[in-house]
């Protein structure tokens, strides 16, 4: 319980699906807002034609709960690109030490390179964030040393707002869809879990479930 906002176990009434879905928004929202808050980073899990899956932390760069929507932002040459052209089923796991709390979120996957949305998102980095695009070739490239992939001069400065605009050739936002989270919540008199889905038609399914 220690330290959670969600203070169901002192309550009079049981819990209500609601108050946890609600939960679940406010805790992603500041993950994106906090980046020392536990939910500012995610696993990201994709499917892979021979590795079967595969795993990787990425920073979550915004929540619409409306549109039922998380962003990350990556690089258009990293590997998971590839795995989400294929199958944009994706998963994203969260968990927060302070809050007692998973989140297993299944989404599917939309990759935004030089549409709107992504120049929108592009022009809100600083040069200094932008510095992780102008990396040269395409990530994981195996090379001969202990390569950093930036020109030697940016590794020990920000590059200029004119020198980080050669980046936005290689930014992609990755807009993940929510289909269906599951949320766990640890207590010592016993878990909790609960289940929201939603259908085709965005209509949401809610469900408690055995931990
Ligand atoms: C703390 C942390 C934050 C990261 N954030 C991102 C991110 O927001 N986007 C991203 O593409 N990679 C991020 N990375 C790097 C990825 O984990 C991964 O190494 C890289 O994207 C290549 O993955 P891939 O080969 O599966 O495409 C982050 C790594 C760490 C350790």
């Amino acid at each position: 319980m220690g330290g959670s906002k969600l203070d169901i176990w002192h309550s009079e009434d049981e819990p209500r699906l609601g108050a946890v879905l609600a939960e679940c928004w406010h805790l992603l929202a500041d993950g994106v807002a906090d980046p020392q808050h536990d939910f500012h980073l995610t696993a990201l899990a994709t499917t892979h034609a021979g590795l079967g899956c595969t795993l990787r932390t990425v920073v979550l760069r915004k929540v619409d709960p409306v549109a039922r929507e998380l962003w990350f932002y990556t690089d258009l040459r990293s590997r998971k690109i590839g795995e989400i052209q294929n199958d944009p089923r994706i998963a994203l796991l969260f968990h927060s030490l302070s809050d007692d709390t998973q989140l297993r979120v299944q989404a599917a996957a939309t990759i935004h390179h030089r549409d709107g949305l992504a120049e929108t998102a592009w022009c809100g980095l600083t040069p200094r964030r932008r510095r992780d695009y102008l990396i040269s070739g395409p990530r994981g490239l195996p090379w001969a040393w202990a390569t950093s992939g930036l020109p030697a001069e940016l590794e020990v400065r920000d590059p200029s707002e004119t020198e980080s605009e050669a980046g936005r050739l290689n930014f992609a936002v990755v807009v993940c869809h929510i289909g269906q989270m599951d949320w766990l919540f640890l207590t010592p008199h016993g878990h909790r879990r609960a289940n929201f889905s939603w259908n085709d038609e965005g209509r949401l399914q809610t469900s408690w479930l055995v931990p």
